[in-house]
């Protein structure tokens, strides 16, 4: 009789891929995916440490799991990601419920720990972090997959150290996958009908792969190396599997955007024009307390390259955090005024949330108040909604490229797609077209979505 095995995950979509991956290497020990956790012989919980409240959420899980733990003695109860690297034993010694600990590079020996808890009856951890590992040969099971979108993980780790981030210390050092295998699983989603792939990674341009050493390759230029690859050439490579198949990619640092990535983007309809390209602040002083290595000109003049070789419809994305250490007023209204001046299709917004071990916990106090952090978070959420309306009217009578993804959450008798700019698009249903490309005309939008017709 199979095992049942019952996964949740929260945090970024590396985690989400991460856990298609832990799946992979459990259904060879005979667990099948199951959806309801009372009825499971092992549960993991696929852990975020990015803000406090993160951590939090996962605590308050706990509790409900233990409820049904009670019920079921011999259920195990495991935590992966983030809060397992960072908090390694201290979460075995906290939180009773939990039989295992395993860290974002420790999932290949998932199925010794669970084992060790069956028949050893001991608590297992492992949070050892590779320079290697990228999990590059194991077929991922898609968890929740709609059969037309997927992510696929081309990268691992973080070497950026941004001073607020906790990344780095859960993560582990920066590796990139070998693109042979990336393209690999590209083509045989496509071949089983998916047509959008989101390439992954917490820093994707800074992609670079070679057959001799991957881990030691200085940045050279592309033309002084002919055996790198590098992620222009990993997109290109992606982008060529078929003119059906839809690539996008996140996250990308804007120290490490190339005018070759843009380029490429330019050339290939199938390579989506939009990039999600997180600013964090809007002054400069503040982003060198940040350790992000760039400073307001700079990332304007990367949003300049954007518009010019890309152009002017192309969907941009970033993400911003109010109250970092030390911010004053006025730079609080330079994040404000980088906004008006890029005018962002979307955000993503927080206050700054010390985190323990970070340059910043170690270095600066955290001393915005709570309510000022919170203050400055919803004038910048309000004028992006403003922001992210502009944008969206901008679409209105124009007709874009679709691919339906499904029938809409509101409505059954409306289906919902997205256009390449990443913007949800809500039309009137029509039979045996989910999965596919349909041009809508674009009627009427608010700051979140917009209503079409197909053509
Ligand atoms: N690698 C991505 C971001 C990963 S974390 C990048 O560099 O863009 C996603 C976002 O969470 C970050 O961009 C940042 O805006 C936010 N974030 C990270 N650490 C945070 C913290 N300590 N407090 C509040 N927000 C944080
Ligand atoms: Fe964190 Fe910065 Fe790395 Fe993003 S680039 S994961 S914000 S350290
Ligand atoms: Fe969270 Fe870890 Fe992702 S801290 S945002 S799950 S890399």
């Amino acid at each position: 009789m199979s095992k049942k095995l019952f996964i949740q995950s929260y945090g970024c979509a590396m985690n989400f891929s991460d856990s298609e991956i832990v799946a992979s290497i459990l259904k060879k020990e005979g667990y099948k995916l199951c959806d309801q956790i009372e009825n499971s012989d092992l549960v993991l919980i696929n852990t975020c440490s990015i803000r406090e409240k993160a951590e939090h959420t996962v605590r308050k899980r706990l509790e409900t799991i233990n409820v049904h733990k009670k019920n079921n003695s011999s259920m195990v109860v495991g935590i992966l990601g983030c809060m397992a690297e960072r908090l390694k034993n201290k979460l075995l010694n906290e939180e009773k419920i939990v039989d295992i600990v395993a860290g974002p590079d420790a999932y290949r020996d998932l199925p010794n720990l669970v084992k060790n808890v069956i028949y050893k009856n001991e608590k297992s951890i492992n949070t050892i972090l590779s320079l290697e590992e990228t999990y590059e040969n194991i077929e991922p099971v898609r968890i929740d997959s709609n059969g037309i979108t997927a992510f696929i993980s081309i990268m691992r780790g973080c070497d950026n150290m941004c001073s607020f981030c906790v990344v780095p210390y859960t993560r582990g050092r920066e590796r990139s996958r070998n693109p042979y295998s990336i393209i690999n699983e590209a083509k045989d989603l496509f071949n089983k009908g998916y047509r959008e792939i989101t390439l992954l990674g917490q820093n994707v341009d800074s992609f670079k792969w070679s057959p001799l050493n991957n881990n030691k390759i200085k940045l050279e230029k592309q033309s002084e190396n002919k055996d790198v690859v590098y992620f222009c050439d990993l997109l290109e490579m992606t982008a060529n599997i078929s003119p059906d198949l839809r690539i996008r990619f996140s996250t990308s640092h804007p120290k490490d955007i190339t005018s070759d990535v843009l380029s490429v983007i330019k050339k290939y309809d199938n390579v989506c024009n939009y990039i999600h390209l997180p600013a964090q602040s809007g002054n400069s002083r503040i982003l060198k307390k940040m350790n992000r290595t760039y400073d307001r000109t700079w990332y304007l003049n990367k949003i300049n390259d954007i518009r010019s070789i890309v152009g002017n419809s192309c969907g941009i994305s970033s993400d911003f955090i109010t109250g970092f250490c030390s911010e004053s007023e006025s730079e609080h209204l330079d994040t404000l005024s980088l906004m008006d001046n890029v005018i962002y299709d979307y955000s993503y917004m927080f206050y700054y949330s010390e985190r323990p071990g970070t340059l910043a916990h170690r270095k600066y106090k955290d001393d915005i108040p709570l309510e000022t952090k919170k203050r400055r978070l919803d004038e910048i959420v309000k004028k992006q909604n403003i922001h992210s309306f502009k944008r969206n009217e901008l679409t209105i009578d124009e007709q874009y490229k679709i691919l339906v993804e499904g029938v809409s959450k509101k409505s059954d008798k409306f289906l919902r797609g997205r256009t390449s700019e990443n913007k949800m698009v809500i039309f009137s249903k029509k039979d045996n077209i989910i999965g596919k490309y349909v041009d809508v005309k674009i009627k009427e939008c608010n700051s979140a979505t917009l209503f079409g017709e197909i053509c």
